[in-house]
């Protein structure tokens, strides 16, 4: 009886133990398949994104954008740093309007020229020239490296699709008050004049971007002088802001009468030694762009080099829009940065031209960065003063356009997005 007794309790235990193992088991084995589709596959989950959807919402959005832009110039014409002429951001729920002294006032009127390329209307060339007329005065300012920014996004997109002479004199100008700027001995293009008690000479990463005028300025004349400082610049880059794992530092001071490195700094970033998102993504956009200019297999080799640090770093988040610093502590909780992401995906799809191996793989991580903004990142229907998206940051450190729009993420992206399209007729 006993047995008995002991038999069933046992039975009974069992059946108990099997009717509650199978359900947890069963519970066990889902929460680890939404674990893996949750961090390894999160990436390739996100829907697709067409450049018809793209191109729909910025019209909607930038035609906003023109008029609010407008509206605030005639409320506020003048900074004390001249006219008032373009957008740049939102800030503290305002649009932030900026004088063409400003580094980020080419990139509007760069966006209305991308509309035009993609539609052909009258509208948008009427509001790109004037916008890009705004930023002429800019040809013979030399005290910045940030012309390249201002002047080729501008002037250089518009005369890649209106064949007017004007506007290549004012690139070749621009690129001749930008070489001045060019130190020898040093071996490249000084970036600021400001801060000469941290650096004496200094060359940060973004100055990659300013190379492209140099090198139309040697395609429209025939005159290598800018194509020479342009190589030179380059290569001094390599030398002095590169680590051994392809990252980079954001600013390296030199002494301009010796030559000598002085310093390894960050400005923008978390510290010196870390690595800040869109310094990053401006190596790898200017080695790419480089590259299409020169054929230079090290400028190739850079480019895909910076492309996997950044592919690969373990704290790039699973939707492929980075923290402002790759090394921030913070992260998660800490500001994102779309426009690095913007700026790298329109990299990656060029670089996917460029006939190495990985071809396939740069065009895939390109949609997917693009896919995941457009889906995660953009802004309300009509909001945000007709920005595109939301969540870039400007500069952290110095406390300013921490997760908002800013008009550089929103011209990467539709630069990424046409050449997405162009990719994709072949
Ligand atoms: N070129 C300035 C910046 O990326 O914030």
């Amino acid at each position: 009886m006993k047995n008995n007794v002991f038999t069933q309790v046992q039975l009974n235990f069992r059946s108990a133990l099997k009717a509650s193992f199978y359900p947890a088991l069963l519970l066990m084995l889902g929460f680890s398949l939404l674990a893996v589709s949750c961090t390894k596959s999160d990436s390739q989950r996100i829907p697709d994104v067409t450049v018809e959807e793209i191109m729909d919402f910025a019209s909607q959005q930038l035609v906003i954008l023109i008029d609010e832009t407008d509206a605030a110039i005639e409320r506020n014409p003048m900074s004390n740093r001249g006219p008032h002429v373009n957008s740049r951001a939102v800030r503290d729920g305002e649009l932030f309007i900026i004088p063409s002294r400003d580094w980020t006032s080419g990139f509007m009127p760069g966006l209305l020229w991308f509309m035009y390329e993609y539609t052909g209307e009258t509208y948008w060339l009427e509001h790109a020239k004037r916008h890009t007329a705004h930023i002429e005065r800019e040809k013979t300012n030399a005290g910045t490296h940030d012309m390249g920014f201002k002047i080729y996004c501008s002037f250089g997109q518009g005369y890649r699709l209106v064949d007017d002479p004007h506007y290549r004199d004012v690139i070749v100008e621009s690129a001749r008050t930008l070489i001045t700027r060019f130190n020898p001995t040093v071996g490249a293009i000084r970036s600021w004049d400001h801060n000469t008690d941290r650096w004496d000479f200094p060359v940060i990463i973004d100055n990659m971007m300013n190379l492209e005028l140099l090198f139309r300025a040697t395609q429209i004349t025939g005159d290598s002088v800018f194509y020479d400082i342009a190589v030179e610049h380059a290569r001094t880059t390599i030398d002095v802001l590169f680590r051994d794992d392809y990252s980079s530092y954001h600013v390296a001071g030199f002494n301009p009468e010796t030559g000598e490195l002085t310093a390894q700094h960050t400005h923008q970033g978390a510290f010196h030694a870390s690595n800040w998102a869109r310094g990053q993504a401006w190596g790898l956009y200017g080695y790419v762009m480089s590259y299409r200019f020169t054929g230079y297999a090290e400028f190739l080799q850079q480019a895909e080099n910076i492309a996997e640090f950044i592919l690969n770093h373990p704290n790039l988040p699973a939707d492929l829009v980075p923290f402002w610093d790759y090394d921030d502590p913070n992260q998660p909780n800490t500001a994102r940065d779309v426009s690095a992401a913007t700026i790298t995906a329109s990299a990656l799809y060029e670089l996917s031209t460029m006939g190495t191996n990985q071809s396939a793989y740069y065009k895939n991580k390109a949609d997917q960065i693009l896919a995941s903004v457009y889906h995660n990142f953009r802004s309300a229907d009509g909001e945000n003063f007709g920005f595109l998206l939301e969540r870039s940051t400007g500069h952290l450190p110095h406390g300013y356009e921490i997760d908002v729009p800013l008009i550089y993420a929103d011209y990467y992206f539709i630069e990424a997005a046409l050449r997405k399209q162009r990719l994709e007729a072949r």
